[in-house]
């Protein structure tokens, strides 16, 4: 086991490059099991979720390989409709994109029910209505869920109840070779989701989106293709809040300025000052940023991806402020870590209010991805040395996390734990 040590208080300068998205990259990878052929696909972010899904198709016959850095190709002609093991399938949330995926190509799927995390109840029965509106049979016995067809798949149109990013992609993935059109209703506009279907498109796939409808046109078959994931939103945004925290002047190279412009705004507000170019954000920060309130809800709003290292954030500002998570409102298992730095927080429902804190270095416990972001970013901005333990959630999401803040100018490093 790892840990990071983090020494506090000092200005970030400089330009990081950001990668790509891996909210998107995994459905992508998944989604390569329709193509039954070679796929090649640029951008890819080296963190351990990634490592994990490539691990698991491997496992089912396809051949994966990286080409160069962030260049990974996929070839799932070989694609078994069996799974044998099923541990590492358990552990990941984006194995669920297997269901949708694995009836599309198979017409079933057994498979383990995804995994919750640490910070709430991960629900999938979103995903199920929209298969059994498609026609399947789908049966959770035991911590499995076990999904069959007994007669021809159907398109047809389906409203979800709630907005869900992996519900909205898993009716994709199920509905592409079925014959007319499938549409999917109050579906989620999240820049992961359109990633996928620009992926499939370049395939072959006949999707369009129409604000929150998406059409589904059947097709036959899918073809090979070249694809670039889009950058990653949320690591461009963490790296904004370490920079709230510290102060200075970062430059982040191969930004989509669209994806992040509804938190820009924000930050704006609260004192950065945000300069655009074609694919990069300079942002500068030279005094203490002011407070905010915010929800998170489904794009384009606030990200509930950010909602623990904005919390950080709102620590060092000098009004504090409140968030409340309707996504998963229970998300605040970082606010504990927190208060081992001196964060003034107080917990009413699902929402948070932050006093603006005298936050000093602890030895911290990362909870998950996110959380240990946050710890993170606050151990940036506080004086003297803190200790983050489980690095391994960091790593499912940040890759190169030490080398982009140590060129910036944090000091930060990854120890063994003795
Ligand atoms: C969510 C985020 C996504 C983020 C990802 C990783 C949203 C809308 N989605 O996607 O941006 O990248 O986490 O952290 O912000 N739900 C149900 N039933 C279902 C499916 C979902 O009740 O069948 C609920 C969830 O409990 C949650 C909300 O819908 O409250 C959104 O869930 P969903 O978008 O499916 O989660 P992820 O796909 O994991």
């Amino acid at each position: 086991m790892q840990k990071l040590l983090v020494q506090g208080g000092y200005r970030l300068n400089g330009e990081i490059n950001i990668g790509g998205m891996k909210n998107s990259a995994l459905p992508v990878i998944y989604a390569t099991i329709l193509v039954k052929d070679e796929c090649i696909l640029e951008n890819i972010p080296r963190v351990s979720d990634i490592d994990n899904s490539i691990e698991i198709l491997r496992q089912m016959g396809a051949y994966c390989e990286f080409i160069d850095t962030h260049t990974l190709l996929i070839n799932t002609k070989n694609l078994s409709s069996e799974i044998n093991g099923f541990e590492l399938i358990s552990k990941m949330r984006a194995s669920s994109y297997l269901m949708g995926t694995m009836l599309a190509r198979f017409g079933k799927a057994y498979l383990p029910m995804p995994g919750g995390c640490n910070f709430g109840k991960r629900p999938i029965e979103q995903h199920i209505k929209g298969f059994e509106h498609l026609g399947a049979k789908c049966i959770e016995d035991n911590g499995f869920i076990n999904i069959t067809t007994n007669k021809k798949l159907k398109s047809n149109k389906i409203t979800l109840d709630k907005i869900s990013v992996g519900a909205t992609i898993n009716i994709v993935l199920a509905s592409i070779f079925l014959d007319g059109l499938t549409i999917i209703e109050n579906s989620a506009m999240e820049p992961h989701v359109d990633d996928t279907i620009r992926f499939l498109n370049m395939c072959g796939a006949k999707i369009l989106r129409c604000k929150s409808r998406i059409y589904i046109e059947g097709v036959k078959a899918l073809h090979s293709s070249r694809y670039r994931i889009f950058p990653d939103m949320i690591e461009s945004l963490t790296y904004m809040t370490f920079l709230g925290i510290c102060g200075g002047d970062i430059t982040l190279v191969g930004v989509k300025y669209e994806h992040i412009k509804y938190v820009c705004d924000i930050f704006k507000k609260m004192n950065f000052n945000i300069d655009t170019y074609e694919d990069e954000v300079r942002a500068r920060v030279n005094e203490q940023v002011e407070g905010a309130n915010i929800i998170t809800a489904p794009y384009p709003l606030f990200p509930t991806d950010l909602h623990p290292q904005f919390a950080s954030l709102l620590c060092f500002s000098s009004t504090g402020g409140t968030i409340r998570d309707d996504v998963f409102p229970t998300r605040f298992a970082y606010a504990k870590e927190l208060e081992k730095m001196g964060a003034n927080i107080e917990r009413i429902e699902n929402s948070i209010k932050i006093y603006p804190s005298k936050i000093h270095s602890a030895t911290l416990d990362a909870t998950d991805l996110r959380a240990g972001a946050a710890l993170v970013a606050c151990a940036l901005g506080a004086q003297g040395e803190s200790i983050i333990n489980n690095v391994n959630y960091i790593v499912r999401g940040y890759e190169d996390i030490v080398g982009k803040v140590t060129s910036l100018g944090g000091k930060i490093k990854i120890i063994k734990e003795t």
